[in-house]
């Protein structure tokens, strides 16, 4: 008789993220799970994607200056941020239709996110209720805005972004009209049965490149001032006097940003425009940046240059929809694991001992080797002017 053959335990399900070292590992991997209209909605740009290229490529140009010899034990990553402490100077961007990325959506990011210790910020076009996010975890959460046709629905909106846990109000000022989104046309992107945006009644119409957004100017922020406690930040602004003027406007904080090169095609990329806006803002609000940050040298140079934090967009829905919560972690783990690297290998204790000395070149009109100096002009490196 033949002896019972030993049991052969079932292969363990293979875990998608286990190849991942670094967020660029994800995008091919996304684009395996996503329905293609799905991954072509998160991966496009508008028109050409000539900033969307930029958004990256600037900040590859930008040249880092090595230390060695400094003693250091693991560097420190803590930031605070309008009065909250946050384990790295890096957010979760806000971006719409997670449900379209992975069944569990927002749940989904905010699980993920309270797990990396970073900040959420949940978009107007979120595909779950706030409250239910609220309840998916503890962890800081922001609320974007778009604002809504009636003043009363917003200020209510943002009520309820209050009492659901919300710290602070992004308001997105770079989108007075959708931009060409090229892509997302020819991909035919609808939101399809079963998924709904509770807040955001703009629903994507990939027939119509121009979709209307509500029109804003200066009156609308005084007016979002005088209705809510929590901080204003702006974001999408690109230009020294966009942000004076928001200074001047009493925000407490502007996000540069082309809206990851979703609306106006051949505007700068953000890290190309920050120098100009954190000249003009002088230190008087944090400065946060977002659009190609792929790297931990990004969020250092993003840092040197002035930035307070940087938010990241598309890796951490690509993560989402390769792992859900646990693809959300994976990718800010990363990011932060290379900030430590490169805090080190530029011989920076800490996020707070970052300054434009870690840049290998000054940009133009500020020698570098100031202890804190905060540089002005573009950042330039080997060839910054080839755009
Ligand atoms: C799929 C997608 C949806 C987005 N939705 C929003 C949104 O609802 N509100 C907003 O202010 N910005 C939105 N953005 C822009 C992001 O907040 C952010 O500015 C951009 O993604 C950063 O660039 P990155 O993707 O290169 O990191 C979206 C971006 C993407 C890719």
């Amino acid at each position: 008789m033949m002896p019972p053959r030993a049991a052969v335990p079932p292969p363990a399900a293979a875990d998608p993220l286990g190849d991942v070292v670094c967020l660029a590992d994800l995008e091919p991997l996304a684009r395996q799970v996503l329905p293609p209209m799905a991954y072509e909605y998160v991966s496009g740009g508008a028109a050409d994607e000539l900033t969307l290229r930029w958004n990256v490529e600037a900040f590859q140009r930008i040249r880092l200056r090595p230390r060695v010899l400094v003693a250091m034990s693991e560097p420190d990553t803590r930031v605070t941020l309008l009065g909250t402490p946050l384990a790295c100077p890096i957010l979760l961007a806000p971006t719409s239709y997670h449900r379209l990325m992975h069944p569990d959506g927002e749940l989904a990011t905010a699980r993920g996110a309270a797990a990396a210790g970073v900040a959420y910020v949940v978009s107007t076009a979120t595909t779950t209720p706030l409250d239910a996010i609220a309840g998916a975890a503890d962890g800081v959460r922001w609320f974007q805005l778009y604002p809504l046709a009636e003043r009363e629905r917003t200020r209510s909106l943002v009520a309820a972004a209050e009492a659901a846990g919300c710290r602070a109000v992004c308001l997105t000022v770079d989108t007075p009209v959708a931009g060409a989104r090229n892509r997302e046309q020819r991909a035919r992107v609808r939101l399809p049965d079963g998924i709904s945006a509770p807040y955001f009644h703009h629903v994507i119409d990939a027939s119509n490149a121009r979709t209307r957004f509500t029109p804003l100017s200066w009156a609308d922020v005084a007016w979002l001032r005088s209705v809510t406690r929590l901080p204003l930040l702006l974001k999408g602004v690109l230009t020294g006097d966009d942000a004076a003027r928001a200074c001047e406007a009493g925000v407490a904080g502007i996000i540069v940003s082309n809206h990851g090169a979703r609306n106006l095609d051949t505007v700068p990329a953000s890290i190309d425009a920050l120098p100009e806006v954190a000249d003009a803002v002088g230190g008087r609000v944090p400065i946060l940046l977002d659009g190609g940050v792929r790297r931990g040298t990004d969020v250092l140079k993003a840092l040197a240059l002035g930035a307070a934090a940087v938010m990241i967009g598309r890796p951490y829905l690509y993560g989402l929809a390769v792992g859900g919560a646990a693809g959300v972690t994976r990718v800010v783990e990363l990011l932060r694991s290379e900030l430590e690297a490169a805090l080190a290998l530029t011989g920076r204790p800490s996020v707070a001992a970052v300054d434009a000395t870690v840049l290998w070149d000054a940009p133009p009109g500020r020698p570098l080797g100031r202890p804190s100096g905060r540089p002005s002009g573009r950042p330039f490196g080997p060839s910054s002017s080839e755009q």
